[in-house]
Parts: C-alpha cells; sequence; structure tokens
C-alpha cells in the first residue's frame, strides 16, 4: 500500500541532522535500556557528513555510546586498492567510527576485495548476519541522482538482496570528483538489495542541494517503480525524507 511519505524540510542541513541525530540518540538510548543492542544501517557519501559529525559532538559532550550498536553499511566498492581512500570501508573509520566507542566486532561492511568466487557466499553471509542481529532498527540512506538507494540502480527489483551491481554512468560521474576523475570509479559495487533496505523498521533518507530537487520529487510524489528505488520508500511504514529547502525545492 502507498501513503504519503513524509517529507521533513529544515532551514539547512545542519538543522536537520541536529535532529535527526537527537532522535536516533533516544533511540539508542530506548533499544539499550530494553536489553539489547540498537542496529543501524548506514551510508555513505557526502550527504551523512554532517549527521556524523553530529553524532560525534553528541559522543564527545553528551555522553552517546555506542557500545551497545551494532551497525551495517550499505554498500562497498568492489575493485579498490585495500585501504583506497575513498573505500567505504577507509570513509566510516575516517568519518565516523574512529571517534566514538563502537566496537569493532559490531561494525560490518561489505567486503569489497574478496576474490570474485567468493562474493555470493559473502553476500548471503551478509544477509544472515543482519537477520541474526535482529534485523536493523534504524536504516540512514542518500539518494543518487538515478533514485539509487544504496547502489541499487534503475532496474533494482523491489526484494533484491545483497549482491554486485553495475554502477550508472551518472553515479559514476557524480562519484568522478572525489576519485580524480570518471575512469578512476569502479564500475561495480556490493550493496544490500531494495528487499534488504525496506525491511528495516525505520528509515531516514536525507538530501541535501538543489542538484538533488528533481529527484526528491520524483521519489516522493512519482510512481512507485523500479525505475527509481527511493520510489519504494512509499510502501514503508516509518520512512521519512529530511531536506533541506533546495532540495525540497521542486515538491
Ligand atoms: C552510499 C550510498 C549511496 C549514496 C548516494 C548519494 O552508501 O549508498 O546511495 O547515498 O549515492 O551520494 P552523495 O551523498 O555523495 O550525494
Amino acid at each position: 500500500m502507498t501513503r504519503t511519505l513524509p517529507a521533513r524540510v529544515f532551514a539547512d542541513r545542519e538543522d536537520a541532522c541536529r535532529t535527526l541525530a537527537g532522535e536516533v540518540a533516544e533511540m539508542i538510548a530506548a533499544i539499550n535500556r530494553s536489553g539489547r543492542p540498537a542496529v543501524l544501517g548506514l551510508a555513505t557519501g557526502r550527504t551523512p557528513l554532517p549527521f556524523y559529525a553530529e553524532l560525534i559532538r553528541r559522543h564527545r559532550e553528551d555522553g552517546l555510546s555506542f557500545r551497545e550498536v551494532v551497525t551495517f553499511n550499505l554498500d562497498e566498492y568492489l575493485g579498490l586498492a585495500e585501504g583506497h581512500l575513498e573505500s567505504y570501508r577507509a570513509f566510516m573509520r575516517r568519518e565516523l567510527f574512529d571517534h566514538v566507542d563502537i566496537l569493532p566486532g559490531n561494525v560490518h561492511i561489505p567486503d569489497g576485495w574478496l576474490a570474485k568466487s567468493e562474493i555470493p557466499a559473502h553476500c548471503a553471509a551478509y544477509e544472515r548476519a543482519i537477520r541474526e542481529a535482529g534485523g536493523i532498527d534504524f536504516q540512514l540512506l542518500g539518494i543518487g541522482r538515478t533514485g539509487h538507494i544504496g547502489f541499487n540502480e534503475p532496474g533494482s527489483p523491489r526484494d533484491s538482496r545483497t549482491r554486485v551491481v553495475a554502477l550508472d554512468e551518472l553515479t559514476r560521474r557524480d562519484a568522478g570528483p572525489s576519485f580524480g576523475g570518471i575512469s578512476q570509479v569502479p564500475r561495480q559495487a556490493i550493496s544490500m538489495g531494495c528487499g534488504t533496505i525496506l525491511e528495516a523498521r525505520r528509515i531516514a533518507l536525507l538530501a541535501w542541494g538543489e542538484a538533488k530537487a528533481a529527484i526528491v520529487k520524483t521519489a516522493l510524489q512519482g510512481q512507485v517503480t523500479d525505475q527509481v528505488s527511493a520510489s519504494f520508500l512509499q510502501e514503508h511504514a516509518d520512512a521519512a525524507f529530511y531536506l533541506d529547502e533546495a532540495a525540497a525545492g521542486e515538491l
């Protein structure tokens, strides 16, 4: 069933991230009080940077602890040199994990350095690990200009699971500047599927800036279609978009 997917519009991205970080901190505390770790699904890219900065600030100044937090990242590039600065493993350490008290054993990121033959079993084990952790309580998402969530490019089925995906040309072009040119951007990644993401109990999709305004409108107000993975969120019971004014500019 589709419903109106809430769009929460904030003055700027910092304001949005302060609000969301407060909500996530409360959620972690409530779940921890119930006697189990909180399970967070995490995203990379430019969009979540102010959110991670706010989590780090809360850890340093307000005592927000990640000792009872388990994380699963959405995706990882395939074919990068181990330790590459643009790998999502390096990104997560730099932008969040090295600055908070999360236990390394509680962190999960798809492994982009496995031999090809090992990847299907790795993807199945990733899905199993999410299930064994009790499922994802809260999933953080950005959105690509192709409408992707994770790296579920147009054509990704509603029930897709963690697997190898091919990156769309537009996605590779958008990543070009951080890699020093599109030719350096990997062509493939491992990504949680749309089905994996949609099983999270609560989902927040963040988007900032004018460049995201058109795809935000399509995802929120267009048809639910596998041509725009983010449109599947219209069918989720507890998903919301957190937008700055520019990203909400076409609504
Ligand atoms: C990242 C991810 C992607 C990004 C999206 C937006 O883990 O799964 O879906 O969220 O490509 O990227 P940015 O935030 O760099 O615009």
